[in-house]
């Protein structure tokens, strides 16, 4: 494909402006100007980016990449596209997805493959494809304005990486609030020496729904939620309001509240919360037989929501969070930030069974149901009583052996405090909202400590690309990649530095991000 080709061209010419500061100076204020022209003229001049720090195409990244070797190769195309999506009980919206599915095509490999993933930009706008809870090469990380340039409307990109190591991961868009869409897919990586012994694996996709209700989009629940003021450092700008009508009802949710979340549980009104994108009116489901040990892989793909999970009649036994195997626990119930995934096995009772994910201090929950023999299925509104029996949170998970951070002290140690107020809408680390140039340094071989002082009234799900840390820190804790920091707590995570590049560090809840909760860690050349 020539026009591939030709793209690919063009993307490493533009990364080799990112040591320069060319391309964090496009993907900056100047970007909404010149969104429609970026791969055909030069980056506008600009302020330089810091130096001194490894680009995400330098050879400190191109020998990491060699490192872990390169598999057989697989090729897959995503095509995020305007789609018509049918949400169960005869709702359907407009909305953007990946081939026209919600969720999106799975996109299944093993650890060890060479991934070629083309996305194909059929939207009216640029976007870009991130690998969620990979530790892959810096420049196929998906981040417009520090990574990549954004893929022009009617372009296409490939994104070619050896993927690492097992896990259950997902796929979006790192593009303004584009993932609250309906642009979201799981990624999974299977183990070619899968340890787990099971009969079938039921992969659980959790989200909030806004976008095509009633004129709603992301693009206006954000001017919603900020006033107006959005934040300019992405490389996303907001879609003008011409072009979506007067942008639907009110979304702002005032006085939700989560015992479980500390307090304030989010920000948006979501008119639907669904499982693999069905309402609980009209549910997916899930079809086995009695005594089946099904694995279920659950993603949270949310925007502005945590759900509460459980699956009636049944305990689960949680094996893996963020894609990393814990020492096996039970529980009744799971807790899921934006962003979070857990693993769990269940044994396969005989009967009809809701899946019920409670969005969480929002009244309202979504729902699947397993089916292994006869009867009714569950109502919508039906509340299994494990939501409420024992949870077990990822601070009490303990990594498996085969992947605990060998203990050693930490060799640098960063601090953030998170910081805005719901009322402002001015969610940041450290009161600075997110710059393209921002860089927190680390180096090569440093064991980090990251310590996150929450000072706001809310949670937020922090998310770190590239690597995966031990929770809590030190070699105790459960490798993750998302971990909740509840209000007026510190969170103290750990991680080797091992995968050079410029790596966001955010929160996960979309709007947050989008308002300014994002900045880069940067290796130190
Ligand atoms: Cu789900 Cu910056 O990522
Ligand atoms: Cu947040």
């Amino acid at each position: 494909m020539p026009a591939q080709h030709t793209r690919r061209a063009v993307l490493s010419s533009s990364l080799a402006l990112a040591g320069t500061g060319l391309l964090a100076a496009y993907a900056g204020r100047g970007a909404a100007a010149d969104r429609s022209s970026a791969l055909s003229h030069p980056a506008p001049s600009g302020p330089a980016a810091p130096e001194g720090y490894v680009s995400p195409d330098g050879p400190e990244v191109a020998a990491a990449e060699r490192r872990r070797g390169a598999g057989p190769l697989r090729e897959v195309t995503l095509t995020a596209t305007p789609s018509r999506l049918d949400l169960g009980g005869g709702r359907t919206v407009s909305s953007w997805a990946y081939g026209g599915a919600l969720p999106g095509q799975e996109v299944r490999v093993t650890a060890g493959d060479t991934l070629a993933l083309t996305l194909a930009n059929h939207l009216p706008q640029t976007t870009s494809l991130h690998g969620h809870g990979l530790s892959l090469r810096n420049d196929m990380d998906g981040v417009p304005g520090l990574t990549q340039r954004a893929i022009e409307a009617g372009a296409d990109f490939t994104y070619r990486f050896t993927v690492p190591r097992p896990g259950t991961h997902w796929l979006h868009p790192h593009s303004g609030v584009q993932l609250d869409r309906g642009l979201y897919a799981p990624l999974i990586v299977e183990d070619p020496r899968e340890p787990l012994a099971y009969d079938r694996e039921w992969v659980v996709v959790l989200d909030d729904w806004v976008d095509g209700v009633d004129g709603s989009t992301p693009d206006a629940v954000l001017r919603e939620l900020t006033g107006g003021h959005g934040h300019s450092g992405h490389a996303m700008p907001a879609a003008p309001a011409a072009e979506e009508g007067d942008g639907g009802p009110p979304r702002m949710l005032r006085g939700a509240t989560s015992e479980l979340l500390g307090g304030n549980a989010g920000n948006v009104d979501y008119p639907y919360y669904l499982v693999n994108g069905r309402t609980a009116e009209d549910p997916s489901v899930y079809t086995a037989r009695p005594g089946d040990r099904i694995r279920l892989r659950i993603i949270n793909a949310g925007g502005d929501t945590a759900f509460r999970v459980a699956l009636g009649g049944h305990r689960m036994t949680v094996t893996h969070t963020d894609g990393f195997p814990v020492r096996h626990a039970t529980t009744d119930t799971l807790l899921l930030g934006m962003g979070e995934r857990y693993d769990v096995l269940v044994t396969a009772e005989d009967g009809v069974f809701p899946l019920t994910a409670l969005a969480e201090g929002k009244k309202a929950s979504a729902m699947a149901v397993l089916r292994t023999g006869g009867g009714a299925a569950p109502g919508a509104s039906v509340r299994p009583k494990e939501l409420d029996g024992e949870r077990v949170t990822a601070d009490r998970l303990s990594p498996d052996a085969s992947v605990a951070l060998p203990a050693r002290e930490p060799d640098r140690t960063v601090r953030f405090r998170l910081t805005g107020s719901m009322r402002a809408y001015d969610w940041a680390f450290d009161r600075k909202p997110y710059a393209p140039g921002q860089r927190h340094p680390v180096k090569a071989g440093e064991r980090v400590r990251l310590e996150f002082h929450n000072q706001t009234a809310m949670w937020h799900p922090i998310h770190l690309h590239g690597h995966t840390f031990s929770l809590g820190g030190g070699a105790r804790g459960a490798r993750k990649d998302t971990a909740i920091v509840l209000p007026r707590h510190t969170l103290t995570v750990d991680f080797d530095a091992d995968n050079p590049g410029l790596w966001m560090l955010h929160c996960h809840n979309l709007y947050h991000a989008e308002a300014g909760m994002m900045t880069v860690l940067g290796y130190l050349r």
